[in-house]
């Protein structure tokens, strides 16, 4: 696997493989990879013939008082992954590279609506920050697929959106959520858990589980919400959201969808989680 932190090393790599006709799928993440990153590549192995992953903890799309210095940072056994799973390339840029005018003085890239809801409520700036070095990082590797988590739900929902309303030419794949035997999410910021949160946190994908089915079995979506946000309180979690919205678009649901995602977001301890599970009714 070729290391580098040059895009220019990227753009030729990348032009050598294109000469030749061969295709390229990207992975971009945030380092301290897990099962869930290592599935990313694992499927782009499968559609490309070749993978280019980057690892690069992006300042823009984490808030003032969130966990950018924090964030962990694994990079040697990032490596070791990534070559033990068969990635080609791995991009490593700097914060300089990125952002040679600093953050405040950068083109964004902002996606109304599906970024302001939710996590982008939240968040202020989140999905600007992730759309836009989403955007600067395609245009640098130029893949022909890229493959993200369907974890973070809402974020593909905004790749996707950005990647049409730019005319993108980049098939955006959408990859089954990892999870701990419990039922927890991968996420790096499940490193952020104690022993005894980590067993608590597996309360999340159970809330998620009896509210689907309840409200499969006829119960509203209000009475649902309330006792699966009782059920989050009581193993230690503070919500933040928890919502029942249409699966395809993020809509708030009116009484003819029936393709539905429950979307969460919930802080246990130093860690902010989040998870969804979709469903039809
Ligand atoms: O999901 C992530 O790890 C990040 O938001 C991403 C897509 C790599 C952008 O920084």
């Amino acid at each position: 696997m070729i290391t580098t932190a040059a895009i220019s090393d990227i753009r030729d790599q990348v032009n050598a493989w294109r000469i030749k006709g061969e295709t390229v799928a990207f992975v971009p993440t945030m380092g301290n990879l897990h099962q869930g990153h290592i599935t990313l590549v694992n499927r782009a192995l499968k559609q490309a013939d070749h993978v280019v992953v980057s690892i690069f903890v992006n300042p823009l799309q984490f808030g003032k008082n969130e966990d950018l210095g924090a964030y962990p940072r694994t990079l040697a056994a990032d490596k070791q992954a990534l070559v033990d799973a068969g990635a080609a390339l791995l991009f490593t840029p700097t914060p300089e590279t990125i952002y040679p005018k600093g953050l405040d003085k950068q083109t964004f890239i902002e996606v109304p609506e599906i970024g302001d809801e939710l996590c982008g409520a939240s968040r202020p700036g989140h999905f600007r920050g992730v759309a836009t070095v989403v955007n600067k990082l395609f245009n640098i590797v130029q893949p022909d697929m890229a493959f993200f988590g369907n974890k973070d739900f809402q974020q593909l929902l905004v790749i996707k959106t950005m990647v049409a309303d730019l005319s993108l030419p980049i098939n955006i794949i959408g990859v089954e959520t990892i999870r701990e035997p419990s039922g927890l999410a991968m996420s790096s910021r499940n490193g952020y858990l104690t022993a005894e949160e980590k067993i608590n946190a597996a309360a999340l994908k159970q809330a998620l589980d009896q509210m689907a089915l309840s409200i499969q079995q006829g119960e509203s979506i209000i009475e649902a919400s309330q006792h699966a946000t009782a059920s989050l309180i009581e193993a230690g979690f503070t919500p933040d959201y928890l919502e029942v919205r249409n699966s395809s678009n993020l809509q708030p649901v009116n009484a003819e969808d029936k393709s539905l995602v429950i979307v969460a977001a919930a802080y246990l301890g130093k860690a902010r989680l989040i998870d969804n599970l979709t469903f039809d009714r």
